[in-house]
């Protein structure tokens, strides 16, 4: 699997108003969001974000309301363009582009997922499966084919004929998703993509984009307000607070360490046993354990499922295997540990044991 980036942003800033790069000013300066808004009326809409996004992984942008999610995927295909900084895509600068460079990357390199579906009420669900193609020029010939094996593969076999108004939500957005695919590019922008849907039908649209990616392995920048949907699909998580990142990394890692009050109290209310992976809170191998092993657990395991395994007896350990391998450690007593909620390691919610 390659570890290489594929969309690089470098110092975005977006500010909303009549005089931005003025207000850019004041933003160097240190004004913070609501200063900008009561003292100069421009909304600040992003502010120094660096992210590096990973080909043929799930970055995932989460944050509240108003926090600057929307705002910073459209600057990835350059529907809003930035006040500054820069933009790559697979090593070339977004903001370099013609217009009709621009056009070329947005119909042949990216699809975008949206909340609402997007769908063309009077196209059928093959159709509009097959409309990128059809934007590119293609006719039907070309694209039926592969519209057809993604709509099967998405669960929608022999629904082709069918028009949008005629599918539920869920089915509705099973085609963005297989129109994406149809398109063949090889970034998919999902904004909130699964957030319309009801929570049954939402968890199963997560596991089927899993389980497509587990294939596909395409470069997914997904947004979501939620935390579990968030944990479940990132390997690159990035929390925005009034248009910053407060914190990203291995969703893992920031459980395990938040950096900020803010990210503390976000991941208050998580079930850490069930979110918590064994691999995150192994000990290397050759560590020296007080009690002996009493079995073997997979280093993808849940927390939750090693207490099930280990009945509640606080002292055993368990051997931690990848692939039939051993990889580690893992006593009950760190595992305990891990359970309890860390403070932020900066900003004033240190624990007072020291
Ligand atoms: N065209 C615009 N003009 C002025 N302000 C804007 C514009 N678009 C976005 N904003 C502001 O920029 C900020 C970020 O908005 P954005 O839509 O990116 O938030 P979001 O995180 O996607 O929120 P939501 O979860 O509600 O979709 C907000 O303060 C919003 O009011
Ligand atoms: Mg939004």
């Amino acid at each position: 699997m390659t570890d290489q980036v594929s969309i690089s942003i470098r110092n975005l800033y977006k500010i909303f108003g009549s005089n931005p790069q003025d207000a850019l000013e004041k933003v160097y300066n240190g004004a913070s969001k609501k200063e900008l808004m009561d003292q100069y009326r421009h909304v600040l809409g992003l502010s120094d974000i660096n992210v590096d996004m990973h080909a043929g992984k799930i970055t995932v942008i989460m944050g509240l309301s108003g926090s600057g999610k929307s705002t910073l995927i459209r600057h990835v295909n350059r529907l809003i363009e930035p006040t500054a900084g820069e933009i790559w895509v697979d090593g070339e600068n977004v903001l370099d582009f013609s217009e009709e460079r621009l056009r070329e990357m947005r119909r042949s390199s990216m699809s975008m997922v949206f909340q609402h579906f997007a769908l063309l009420p009077h196209r059928t669900v093959l159709d509009n499966t097959g409309l990128a193609q059809s934007v590119r020029g293609e006719n039907k010939q070309g694209y039926e084919k592969d519209a057809l094996k993604w709509l099967e593969r998405v669960g929608l076999g022999g629904q082709g004929g069918q028009y949008p108004h005629q599918l539920s939500g869920g089915m509705q957005q099973r085609v963005g998703i297989a129109r994406a695919l149809t398109s063949n590019a090889p970034i998919m922008l999902m904004d909130e993509a699964f957030s319309a849907l009801d929570p049954l039908i939402r968890t199963d649209m997560q596991d089927l984009l899993l389980e497509l990616q587990d294939e596909l392995h395409k470069t997914i920048v997904f947004i979501s307000h939620d935390l579990d949907e968030a944990l479940k699909l990132a390997d690159h998580l990035v929390i925005l607070k009034d248009g910053r990142v407060v914190q990203q990394g291995e969703p893992q890692e920031i459980l395990l360490h938040p950096n900020d009050p803010y990210i503390v109290d976000f991941i208050s209310d998580i079930n850490r046993a069930r979110v918590l992976r064994v691999r995150s809170i192994m000990m290397a191998l050759g560590s020296d354990l007080e009690r002996p092993i009493v079995g073997e657990v997979d280093a993808e395991d849940t927390l939750e499922s090693v207490i099930a395994r280990s009945g509640g007896d606080a002292d055993q350990n368990f051997r931690v295997m990848t692939d039939g391998v051993p990889v580690g450690f893992v006593s009950m007593r760190s595992l305990v540990r891990a359970l309890v909620p860390s403070s932020a390691s900066a900003g004033g919610m240190r624990s007072k044991a020291s």
